[in-house]
């Protein structure tokens, strides 16, 4: 819970951002899958596997996943526990990552929709989907890297990166998960702010959460400006202080031990 696989991806353009946050979207997947919290980066974090996931009726051994399970959708469940390990996404695998012949595209199209039941993607989320994908890479430096507060901060930026893209492709329901990305990464923060003496930050996260699902909710026409103006604030208030108190929530690798005695 303090380490992470490490991912170094080929490019940084809001495409492949995009991609990234959708990908740690749990409605991406709908069905089970959502209500469990879990979207693409619970068995591939930051791309990579996840030797620790373990899901009863859906792993076998931790870091596997039968992901023609019926629990994640009655459409393709094959009535088969076969579960495999999960794979290394930055390694190559068995469907080509060749932008040419779209398999991966049409990969992650069945995923999502007949082994998740989730609902049918867009063409731009499967764009942004396929991208990151095809960016991740091995970390020269090493497999491993901490957990920090950081992330979920670099994630949002992610988020608002995409739901703008969404908006410039005309795609409403792009923009309401990338928003949807947004507010889950506000409660992974929320997790590890515990404790009396963070009530303050977990209330500013659930405000700032509040006012994000009212932007999505609001004028289509309105989002965007909506949006930067929610981040610029975010930016300059709320993200500060929970800086601040980082080294005072779970992020702290001592403080999460000590919490789990
Ligand atoms: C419950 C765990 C789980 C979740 C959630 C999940 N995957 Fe996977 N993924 C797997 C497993 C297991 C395989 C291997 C399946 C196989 O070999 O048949 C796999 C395979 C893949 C592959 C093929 C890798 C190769 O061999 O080339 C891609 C690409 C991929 N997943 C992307 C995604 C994306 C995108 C999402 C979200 C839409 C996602 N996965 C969600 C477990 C998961």
């Amino acid at each position: 819970m303090s380490e992470q696989p490490a991912t170094c991806l080929a490019s940084n353009m809001p495409l492949v951002r995009s991609g990234r946050a959708l990908f740690g979207a749990p409605t991406l997947l709908g069905g089970q899958a959502a209500k469990a919290g879990l979207s693409c980066a619970s068995c591939h974090i930051n791309g990579r596997n996840n030797p620790h996931f373990l899901l009863a009726g859906v792993s076998e051994a931790p870091g596997t996943a039968d992901v023609t399970n019926s629990f994640f959708s009655a459409a393709r469940g094959n009535g088969q526990f076969d579960p495999v390990v999960i794979p290394d996404l930055a390694m190559p695998g068995k469907v080509s990552r060749d932008p040419d012949t779209r398999a991966l595209e049409a990969f992650v199209r069945n995923l999502i929709v007949e082994e998740f039941g989730g609902r049918e993607p867009t063409p731009a989320m499967l764009d942004v989907l396929a991208a990151y994908v095809r960016a991740m890479r091995t970390c020269p430096a090493g497999q491993s890297v901490e957990r920090r507060l950081g992330d979920q901060l670099a994630a949002i930026d992610d988020g608002i990166a995409a739901a703008q893209m969404m908006i410039d492709r005309a795609d409403p329901e792009g923009a309401a998960l990338s928003i949807a990305a947004m507010r889950h990464q506000l409660g992974l923060i929320a997790e590890r702010y515990t404790g009396a003496g963070l009530a303050r930050e977990r209330q500013a996260l659930l405000a700032a959460s509040r006012a994000l699902q009212a932007i999505g909710d609001g004028d289509p026409a309105r989002i965007g400006p909506a949006l930067v103006r929610w981040k610029r604030e975010f930016d300059k208030g709320l993200a500060k202080r929970l800086r601040r108190a980082e080294s005072r929530s779970l992020y702290d690798e001592k403080r999460l031990a000590e919490s789990l005695r």
